[in-house]
């Protein structure tokens, strides 16, 4: 099969977060609307992917998963051969999906109370999972600098006490699709050491990078490093597999993860089939499709900014060096953030993610996820046009 994103695959009806709860989460009908936010992709997977699925339903047994070899080698060289990060095979722990992953290291690796540092606004699942557990969410807000995001080192110290255990890292960051620097990385992890923090690195993007940015994996910074972190990474963005909820962790040091599993196992938690088999499927044979995918999005992202730039006065999308996730600021556009929201939502019927739901400092924001047919992107930006044509007016 050709690899086509241009194609238009309905997916209403089919138990899609995205498309089939567009009406009772923004009272939009899928018929008409351009679900624009949940992270997952309306294109259809590489190949391999639905052999896999067609082989595994023409024999039409499912019983307990076993046999992890094909998933361990697939991850283990995936790793090397993307991110030049060796890893042995039994650093690699299968997670339920890496927000069940990181909840647990949570349970495992502080108490009740403790606080965790996130540097927000950042993937509005890290605010629940830290509350959820009961403990403290520290937040570091990010500086926007000229459109792209910093975090703020020199408050750092001020946010962080005793009682702060572990560092939730989202690496590339979601929202806003920064590539963290070397120097950037190393500057945070060597004051985490410094502090007794852990580490959690989610870096369930690090594929998705664009031509000019290179991913560096948190823990392969130093041997020291790598003794006080936990890396979370998946298959399910990079290739659209999200639904088999599979991941792995990966971790280098033996008592870290002999505490970390004592706590999926006292969870009760065992893969699934198709969760590790297709993200072994993808990472074997997927390389080319990514390749494709990669300056697809890259032009997707090019139609929104120049678009949503050209259709409402007064907004910047941030500068997107990862992810599929547009990070629109709307703090310049001369109307409360309500107004807007309501607009791109009842007037362009677009469903979009809220920048308040991603902490501190998104308040002004709508997150656009464009991984999507371009003439969806196309029809997105005509609508604004529209929703936003008397701002424009005004402002000549
Ligand atoms: C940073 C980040 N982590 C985790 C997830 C979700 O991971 P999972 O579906 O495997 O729990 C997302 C989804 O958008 C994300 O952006």
């Amino acid at each position: 099969m050709t690899i086509d994103f241009d194609r238009e695959v309905s997916r209403i009806n089919t138990h899609s977060l995205k498309w089939d709860e567009l009406g009772s989460r923004y009272q939009l009908d899928p018929a008409e609307a351009l679900p624009m936010w949940v992270a997952d992709m309306d294109f259809r997977p590489p190949e391999a992917v639905a052999e896999l699925l067609q082989d595994a339903a023409e024999h039409g047994i499912n019983g307990y998963y076993g046999d992890n070899e094909t998933y361990l080698t697939a991850v283990q060289s995936w790793m090397a051969r993307r991110h030049d990060f060796p890893i042995e095979k039994d650093w690699i722990v299968w997670v339920p999906g890496i927000v069940a992953g990181y909840s647990m290291a949570i349970q495992a690796f502080s108490q009740p109370g403790d606080g965790v540092l996130v540097f927000s606004p950042v993937y509005h699942a890290f605010a629940r999972a830290v509350h959820a557990n009961g403990r403290k969410l520290v937040e570091s807000e990010l500086i926007n600098d000229n459109g792209s995001y910093r975090m703020d080192f020199e408050r750092l110290p001020e946010l962080v006490d005793q009682r702060t255990k572990i560092l939730l890292l989202c690496s590339p960051h979601n929202p806003g699709g920064r590539v963290w620097r070397e120097d950037e990385l190393r500057q945070l992890c060597e004051f985490c050491i410094e502090r007794g923090i852990l580490i959690i690195s989610d870096e369930i993007h690090q594929d998705l990078v664009f031509e000019g940015h290179k991913h560096i994996v948190t823990q392969t910074l130093s041997p020291e490093i790598a003794k006080n972190t936990i890396t979370f990474v998946a298959a399910s963005k990079t290739f659209n597999l999200a639904g088999f909820m599979s991941g792995s962790a990966i971790i280098s040091d033996d008592g870290l993860r002999r505490r970390y599993n004592a706590q999926l196992h006292a969870c009760g938690i065992g893969a699934t089939r198709l969760g590790p088999l297709s993200t072994a499927a993808a990472y074997d044979h997927g390389e080319v499709w990514l390749e494709k995918l990669l300056p697809y999005l890259k032009e997707n992202e090019r139609l929104l900014t120049e678009g949503v730039e050209a259709a409402i006065a007064g907004a910047k999308v941030m500068q997107m060096e990862a992810t599929y996730l547009s990070w629109v600021d709307m703090s310049g556009v001369d109307l409360e953030i309500s107004e807007i929201t309501r607009r791109v939502e009842r007037v362009a019927k677009i469903a979009t993610n809220h920048g308040g739901a991603f902490g501190k400092g998104g308040e002004q924001y709508l997150r656009f996820n464009i991984a999507c047919p371009r003439s969806t992107v196309i029809e997105a930006v005509h609508r604004l046009e529209q929703a936003f044509a008397d701002l424009r007016k005004q402002s000549r």
